[in-house]
């Protein structure tokens, strides 16, 4: 178990056809830390295309950066021997927006957990492993009789998820990459995944780097932010400190952006259109109809 994962100037080009130079920067000279001790979440949040899913590879080690390294425990991933590589794969887990595509449709859920007992060697009695596989779906509150022995697509997306954080219960690793886990989940069954990541964090002191493009959930989980536009990281702090004093502009803009749904407060705003200037003015009349002056 390391200490720290790090990623240092990280730059990630593609080669793109049409655009001048032949390449886009999906990221560009990111650095930032996460500590495994305290636990903590941090999010990373921007809009689609800032590069919030290539850092997150780049993290799993799944693409190897352009320029910069992931550091874990101080050392490049890339340049891991073996074994500490898979060290590195149980102790950095990633869980993605729907984790349908990792399930086999042919075999029922059950091999995705017996795959991860017996890779990382958890335990080679068969008895112990099926206590394993159902003490960890209880502590995603998923009753075990419900879910063994069933095929994918029998499952409810929300159960899918949590069969994924199942397997993180087991495995105890210290660092969760989160690549927008709950962007396909009702409110109710996101609020339930958030709550059990948080848990993680809490209980098992996990610390979870969570990717997302949606500014209620970030607040929702707390800690600390980082937010992300075309591939820099622009501003990082706590929660609240980010989202009441944003000092990036593009915070801001990301901020403004969220519609703020307040049933009481419909309709009761009266722009004064004295105080509109001439654009403003036809802007208005342009939306209004005679029967609404209000906006
Ligand atoms: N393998 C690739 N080859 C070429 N371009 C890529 C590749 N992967 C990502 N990109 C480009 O890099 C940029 C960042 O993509 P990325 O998937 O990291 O964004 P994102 O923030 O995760 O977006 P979203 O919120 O839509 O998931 C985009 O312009 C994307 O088209
Ligand atoms: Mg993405």
């Amino acid at each position: 178990m390391k200490s720290e994962l790090e990623l240092r100037g990280v730059q990630q080009r593609f080669h793109a056809r049409g655009v001048s130079g032949g390449y886009i920067t999906a990221v560009d000279d990111v650095s930032f830390t996460l500590a495994a001790r305290p636990p903590q979440v941090v999010s990373l949040v921007g809009q689609s295309g800032s590069g919030k899913s290539t850092i997150a590879r780049n993290v799993l080690g799944l693409q190897k950066p352009t320029a910069g390294s992931v550091l874990y425990g101080g050392k490049d991933i890339f340049k891991l021997s073996r074994a500490e590589y898979d060290a590195y794969r149980r102790d950095v887990q990633p869980v993605f927006q729907d984790p349908y595509a990792i399930f086999n449709p042919f075999y029922r859920v059950d091999r995705a957990l017996w795959k991860a007992v017996k890779k990382f060697g958890l335990t080679t009695s068969r008895s112990k492993g099926l206590e394993l596989i159902e003490e960890s779906l209880r502590a995603v509150r998923l009753e075990p009789e419900n879910v063994l022995g069933r095929y994918p697509h029998q499952l409810s997306g929300g159960q899918r998820q949590r069969i994924m954080l199942a397997r993180v219960h087991m495995l105890r690793p210290s660092f969760i990459i989160a690549d927008e886990p709950v962007s396909m989940l009702d409110a109710q069954v996101r609020k339930h995944f958030l709550d059990i990541l948080l848990d993680f964090q809490r209980e098992h002191g996990m610390t979870t780097l969570f990717i997302t493009h949606d500014l209620s959930t970030v607040y929702y989980l707390g800690g600390e932010v980082m937010v992300i536009t075309k591939g820099s990281i622009v501003e990082r702090g706590p929660v609240s400190t980010v989202m009441h004093n944003p000092s990036h502009p593009y915070t801001e803009l990301l901020l403004d952006s969220i519609p703020q749904p307040d049933p009481d407060n419909r309709w009761t705003t009266r722009i004064k259109v004295d105080e509109l200037d001439e654009e403003e003015k036809a802007e208005v009349a342009a939306t209004s109809g005679p029967e609404t002056p209000i906006i």
